[in-house]
């Protein structure tokens, strides 16, 4: 898909059937796996024990977004469930830089991400250290939302921000991101893009990443 890589997000599938749902994105990038603890989100999603699932279900890279507070105290508990990435918000711990430090000493990839209404300069400290910025583009909680339209010129910002100091991390948005507006994103620098609602649909995961690969083709 011109590069850009796609990250199908758990929250939407059928968690009766996680390791098929699995199975029918394993052509997918990584697989995005939200948790959120109904304190840093006014949400409850899930946790250690269906990540530790998935890990077992599947060889995908699983990209784990931590929508939780104070994520430094659970960072072990989630490398050693199997994540591959962890990503932290900036609003959710007074040490970022710590927080990303452990996750790369876990020998994990360390991603940074903020809500719409955080300014980017939050995350600017950390951009040489982490592996990957993630962009959210609706306030995170749940699935289904609308994407916000401000965050492309924020994905624009980063990218160019990125570029300057000579960063390869990947650039990741997340939230409403549908085939409608896929292109626009990779246009804006986007190098990962994560879809819930758009890719499991009713007609299968499979047939959704397919509609999404051939919007960026
Ligand atoms: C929102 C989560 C997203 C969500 C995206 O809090 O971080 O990953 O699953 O879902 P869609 O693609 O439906 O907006
Ligand atoms: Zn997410």
């Amino acid at each position: 898909a011109g590069g850009v890589k796609l990250a199908p997000s758990l929250l939407a599938c059928d968690f009766t059937r996680l390791g098929e749902e699995l199975a029918s994105i394993a052509g997918a990038d990584y697989a995005h796996v939200d948790v959120m603890d109904g304190l840093f989100v006014p949400n409850i999603s899930f946790g250690l024990p269906i990540l530790s699932a998935a890990r077992r279900a599947t060889d995908l890279f699983l990209d784990v977004h931590l929508m939780i507070e104070r994520p430094e105290r659970y960072l072990r508990d989630f490398a050693e469930a199997g994540a591959d990435g962890l990503t932290v918000h900036v609003e959710a711990t007074p040490h970022l830089h710590r927080a990303v430090q452990t996750v790369r000493e876990l020998g994990k990839r360390a991603g940074v991400t903020l809500n719409p209404g955080t300014p980017l300069e939050a995350v600017r400290p950390v951009l040489g250290d982490v592996d990957l910025v993630l962009v959210m583009s609706v306030n995170p909680g749940f699935g289904g939302q609308k994407f916000i339209p401000a965050s492309v010129e924020r994905i624009r910002t980063l990218r160019r921000w990125l570029d300057e100091i000579g960063s390869e991390a990947e650039l990741e948005v997340d939230g409403g991101v549908t085939p409608d507006n896929a292109r626009l994103l990779q246009g804006a620098g986007a190098t990962v893009l994560v879809a819930g609602s758009s890719v499991f649909g009713p007609d299968g995961a499979t047939a959704g990443l397919s509609r999404l690969r051939e919007a960026l083709a």
